[in-house]
């Protein structure tokens, strides 16, 4: 098997697997307890079903969007996620210049390992770099001062990792990462956070702080004063705070099921929230994405866009750069006929008449 026979999510896990050390392959796919929301994540599409409308001439399709101020090629973009080169030799290098090519927007982890700096100089197309807050708050304002430097165009806090999450999938195989992997965000400023030659939960339990509260909030989105996505909120409530504090998007999360098992699915919750907030804030839909009826789907609700992380990572896995491009393509090769398919030339017209709840 190789790349060239990946033709969706589960041929690229597939591949990662074999590719992977065991202890990797599982702290990508694991979920939190029992994998209930996990699981639930991809399993709520299914309870939905979209309704095409015919002849309707659907030979020109736009598949563009704005998302954190940002004209993007298609509706979906990686998620940021931790330690690419845990995966690849070429980490966040190889994702960074797929991502670019391929016309979306680029995420990248407080938890990464190639540098805020590296990052700006390999990919010039829109990137948002996601913020941790760390119980040493001095870290904050230094990032945020880099990525401003390195030409980052968005921000994310994400604020559903207070503490980590019981992944006992990385218990059983005594998930660790190798002593020289170092996490190049925070290597300039400290030595105690700079490497996680340890577990990532305890690493996550020494180093963010659970103080964290609307307050550091709100001066995160006045320090960056630029478009800024507060990621991990799952209630109407949180969502209008997030307005109220100046954020630009929420992004609808469960961080794939690795946090709080028997949290809802973040597709199951998006019509409360965009019914709630939408009119007033970008709504995005990350958590269980794995084919372009999906993302259909979720801008039907009235999603902005939606993001992924399990499925990039493995194509990460199985073929580095390439890997990524192609999971991107596949993606938006499916966007584009799912849409023809559905009569849709614009995604405006992607709306509630076109999505029902199944009624059996
Ligand atoms: C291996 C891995 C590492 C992750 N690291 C981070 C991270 O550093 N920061 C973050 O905000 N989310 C992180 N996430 C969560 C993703 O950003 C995203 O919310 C999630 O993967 C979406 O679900 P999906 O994998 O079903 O697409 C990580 C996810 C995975 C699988």
């Amino acid at each position: 098997m190789n790349l060239k026979d990946c033709h969706n999510f589960e041929d690229f896990k597939k591949l990662a697997k074999k590719k992977l050390p065991s202890p990797i392959f599982h702290y990508i796919d694991g979920g939190s307890d029992d994998e209930v929301t996990l699981n639930r994540n991809t399993e709520a599409f299914n309870d939905y079903d979209l309704i095409p409308n015919v002849l309707n001439d659907v030979s020109n399709i736009d598949m563009s969007t704005t998302v954190l101020g940002e004209k993007i090629d298609f509706p979906l973009f990686p998620s940021a996620t931790a330690m690419h080169r845990l995966y690849h030799h070429e980490g966040e290098r190889a994702s960074a210049r797929a991502v670019e090519k391929m016309g979306t927007i680029f995420g990248t982890s407080t938890m990464g390992t190639v540098s805020i700096e590296e990052i700006g100089q390999i990919n010039k197309g829109p990137k948002s770099f996601q913020l941790y807050i760390h119980k040493d708050r001095g870290l904050t304002d230094n990032l945020l001062e880099r990525c401003k430097k390195a030409g980052f165009t968005s921000l994310c806090l994400t604020v559903d990792t207070v503490v980590a999450g019981n992944r006992e999938r990385d218990r059983r195989t005594g998930f660790t990462t190798p002593p020289k992997l170092t996490l190049a965000n925070i290597i300039h400023m400290t030595e105690k956070g700079s490497s996680i030659d340890k577990s990532v939960i305890d690493y996550i339990n020494e180093q963010f702080d659970p103080a964290m509260n609307w307050k550091d909030a709100e001066y995160c989105v006045k320090k960056w004063n630029g478009p800024f996505a507060l990621k991990g909120v799952m209630s109407v409530e949180d969502a209008k705070k997030a307005i109220d504090i100046g954020c630009t998007a929420v992004i609808v999360s469960n961080h794939g099921g690795r946090q709080l098992d028997g949290s809802r699915a973040p597709f199951d919750q998006l019509a409360e929230i965009v019914d709630a907030v939408g009119d007033k804030i970008e709504v995005i839909l990350d958590g269980g994405v794995r084919r372009g009826t999906h993302v259909l789907k979720a801008l039907s609700l009235g999603a902005k866009a939606c993001s992924f992380g399990k499925g990039y990572l493995f194509a990460l896995a199985a073929g580095g750069q390439k890997g990524v491009e192609k999971i991107l393509a596949n993606m938006k090769t499916e966007i584009n006929r799912d849409m023809k398919l559905m009569g849709c030339r614009t995604l405006k017209e992607l709306n509630r008449s076109k999505i029902i709840h199944r009624r059996n």
